[in-house]
Formats: structure tokens, sequence, C-alpha cells
């Protein structure tokens, strides 16, 4: 299994170029099997999730052709609308495919995800939710399996709590269903809006993505589109908080600063030195910033998924913040691995409290899930002498080439293969 070995204490400065979104490209190659016509994604972050998505399209019967950051795809006869349990247990978001299947192809099967390491995250509200579309849904032998073979019906659908996927894999199910679909409680996401753009191009009619409530007015058929991936806000906040921690005019470029509001706004509040450009923010080290407390909320509130990052940034910052996790169970994997760093943090359930500045030091630490790393990186820059960290394989899943994009502006960061 392959280390990071990073040596603590460098500055970042220069430029880091920000790839396409992870989580809007996954939805975006779902969405190309809604077609028989190919469809051309842009900007594809090369990342091992998209790796595993675009080898479950092929199982589904769909060619997928890769050239850098592009991929082309073709779903001209979708011979097995399933996703196995391989695949799912390595990639939740697997259950993509779900609403994208059944509504083209009449029929979808997906295994159930087990529990995983952030919390057991079910899949019921897909399942609610397609049932409201008209779908029969039954659960044998570790797999759901959905049916409507007379098609999907436009209908109300309300979500019990906020999903993204579970909007995605709805959006993507009513696009081709008869009639008016209205998804009441929504995911607000940028990555959802992306999705709606992209399935307007193909034909789709689609009204208040971005907003809590989305209106779908059902099409017979969606054609092939061309379509470029947003930016990736959670990589451009991780690399923002690297420079926070240790940056010198560091400029996070490519990215879409709009995305960012919740986390520009706490580190404003931080008293962390920001310049923000229209696609680019350039932050430096700022000695003796000051600790906020932060809640994760869904967007447009403060991402689950830069919970860990800025929990490292609180580990430096002056004085004691609550860190409150309220979109996940059991998302505080990082924080043992941070305490063996030498950080001061007192879980009680969902909360957190950080004490800082605290002076970490280089430690052997292990990688739990993938923005969990992401925070043992962070922390490992300005640690004192050497950091080794373990299992980056669950970094690889989202973060293109980190220890080169990081490398690259300064640090002292080297992957050793295992
Ligand atoms: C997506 C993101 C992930 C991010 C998360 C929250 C992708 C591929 N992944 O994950 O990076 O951390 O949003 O912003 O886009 N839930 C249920 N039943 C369901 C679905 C969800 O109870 O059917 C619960 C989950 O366990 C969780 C909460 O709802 O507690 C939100 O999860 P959800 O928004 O669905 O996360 P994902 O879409 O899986």
């Amino acid at each position: 299994m392959d280390q990071f070995v990073i040596e603590g204490g460098a500055t970042l400065r220069g430029e880091i170029p920000v790839s396409g979104a992870k989580n809007a490209a996954l939805p975006a190659l779902a969405a190309a099997l809604l077609t028989e016509e190919p469809v051309v994604l842009h900007r594809i972050p090369r990342v091992r999730d998209l790796a595993t998505m675009a080898n479950l399209l092929r199982h589904t019967g769909a060619s997928v052709d890769t050239d850098g950051e592009t991929l082309r795809i073709e779903a001209r006869n979708l011979t097995h609308p399933e996703a196995p349990y391989e695949t799912v247990k390595t990639m939740r978001a697997s259950s993509l495919v779900l609403g994208p299947l059944v509504a083209r192809c009449g029929r979808a099967r997906v295994s159930m995800p087990g529990g995983c390491a952030i919390g057991t995250r079910p899949i019921d509200l897909h399942i609610l939710g397609l049932e409201g579309l008209g779908a029969r849904v039954t659960q044998t032998h570790g797999y759901i399996e959905a049916e409507a073979a007379g098609g999907l019906e436009g209908r109300k659908v309300t979500f019990g709590r906020i999903t993204v996927t579970g909007t995605e894999d709805l959006l993507m199910a009513a696009v081709l269903a008869r009639g008016t679909t209205v998804l009441e409680n929504a995911a607000q996401e940028p990555e959802v809006q992306d999705l709606a753009a992209m399935l307007t191009k193909m034909g789709a009619r689609i009204a208040g993505a971005g907003t809590p409530t989305i209106t779908i007015e059902g099409v017979e058929r969606l054609h092939g589109t061309e379509h470029t991936i947003i930016p990736d806000r959670i990589e451009a906040g991780t690399f923002l908080i690297a420079g926070a921690l240790a940056g010198e005019d560091l400029a996070i470029t490519g990215c879409d600063p709009a995305h960012l509001d919740a986390l520009l706004e706490k580190m404003t509040a931080c008293g962390i030195n920001l310049k923000t450009g229209p696609d680019s923010v350039t932050v430096s080290r700022s000695p003796g910033f000051r600790a906020v407390d932060m809640t994760t909320k869904e967007h447009p509130g403060f991402p689950t998924d830069l919970q860990a990052q800025y929990m490292a940034l609180m580990t430096q910052a002056d004085g004691i913040s609550l860190v409150t996790e309220t979109i996940f169970e059991n998302r505080f994997m990082h924080v043992p691995e941070l305490m063996r760093m030498g950080a001061s943090i007192r879980t009680d359930g969902r909360q957190a409290i950080v004490a800082g500045p605290r002076q970490l030091s280089g430690a052997q630490v292990m990688s739990s899930d993938l923005r969990a790393s992401a925070s043992l990186v962070l922390a490992a820059l300005v640690a004192r002498g050497t950091s080794i960290v373990d299992r980056v394989y669950h970094i690889d899943r989202g973060y293109e080439a980190i220890e080169q994009k990081l490398a690259a502006a300064g640090a002292r960061i080297s992957r050793v293969r295992g």
C-alpha cells in the first residue's frame, strides 16, 4: 500500500491548479446512460472513483473511451442494467446508476451498500423516491431490484432529509418519466446544478435546480451532448487550507470562488489573508489567526467534506473552537490521528473541541477515509519533522495527484509505493 512521506515546515508558493469536481463528474457519467447517443465529458479528474464509475458503465454495456481528462461514452445497448457488489462496496456513489438505468431500461439491479467508514449511509431515500415515481422495488440477495416496465410516472417526491446523490438519482430518473415531477427538499449543491445543466443540454426540461424545489417535465428521449465539469470545490478548499497553514501568496487557480463562500467566510472570520479573483483565490499564512466555531450543513452551508481539513486548520488557530458535524455520524476518525501528531482535541458525540495553537510533530498516521486523509496531509505540512501517511489509496479516490500538486508548490512530500 502506498504511503506519503512528508517533511513539515516548507512554504507553499506559486499556483496550485484545481481539477474537475469528482462529485459532479460521477453523476455526469451516470447521466450518459440516459441516451443512446455519444456523450463527451471534459475536465474529468483522474481519480480512482472515476475509473470505478467508468468500469461500472462498461459493465452495463456502455463503451467508455478515455483521452486524458476527456471521456467519450456511448450507451447504445445496455445489456446489464446493474451495479454489482464488487463496485458498490468500493464506491457508494455507484447507486447513482439506479435512477438512469430504471428510466432507460425499465429495470435495474444495484447491490445494497454495506456499512462504510463514515456511518451507515443507507440509500432508502433513493428507493422511496423511485417508488414515488411508480417503480416496484424489491430487495433480495443483497440487491435492490427496481422495475418500471411501462416507464416511470412524474409525481411529487418530498425527501425526508436532504440527500445529494439521492436528489441526483431522482433527477436522472425523472427526466424520462411521463408528466411532471416535483422534487421537494432537494439538495442545492453546485454538483446538482451542474448535472441539471448537462441534462438540459441533452434535452431535459428542468427548473429550479440549485433551490430546494426542482420541477422536471419528462421528455420522451434525450440526445448526446458535450459538457465540461465544474471545478472541484472540495479540492480547492483543501489547498486553500494548506495555504492558510503554510502558504505565501499561494494561488489556487481554476476554481469557482462562489462555490467556496462558506469556507471563505470562515477563513475571513479567522483573520486569514485572502484575495479572491474571478477564478482563483490567493492565500497566505496568517500568524495568530483566530479559532472560529464551525458547523457542517448542506449547501450553501459549510460542507462536511471540508470538516476534517478545517479541523486541521483549527489545531493551528489561536483559541478554542467547536466543530460540529451534522451530516454524518462517525466522521471524526481523523481526530485520534491528529492527536497522535500533538493536536489537542476532545470529542463528544458529533462535536469536537479543538484547542490551538499546538506545535504538531511528525508521526506515522493512518488514513481512514478520503477527507480524513486530506486533513492528515495538511497537518503534516506544518508538523515538525517527518510524517508518514499510510493507506493513501483513500486519498487517491478523490484527489488527482495531490502529492505532485503540493510538491510543485514547494511542499516536501513524496509517494512511496508499497
Ligand atoms: C454526497 C457526496 C459526499 C458528501 C455528501 C454530503 C457524492 C458522490 N458524494 O454523498 O462527498 O459528503 O454528499 O455532502 O456526491 N441518507 C439517508 N438515506 C439515503 C441517503 C442519505 O439516510 O437514502 C443520509 C446519509 O446517511 C447522510 C445524509 O443523509 O447522513 C446525507 O447524505 P447524502 O447527501 O445522501 O450523501 P451522499 O449523496 O452519499
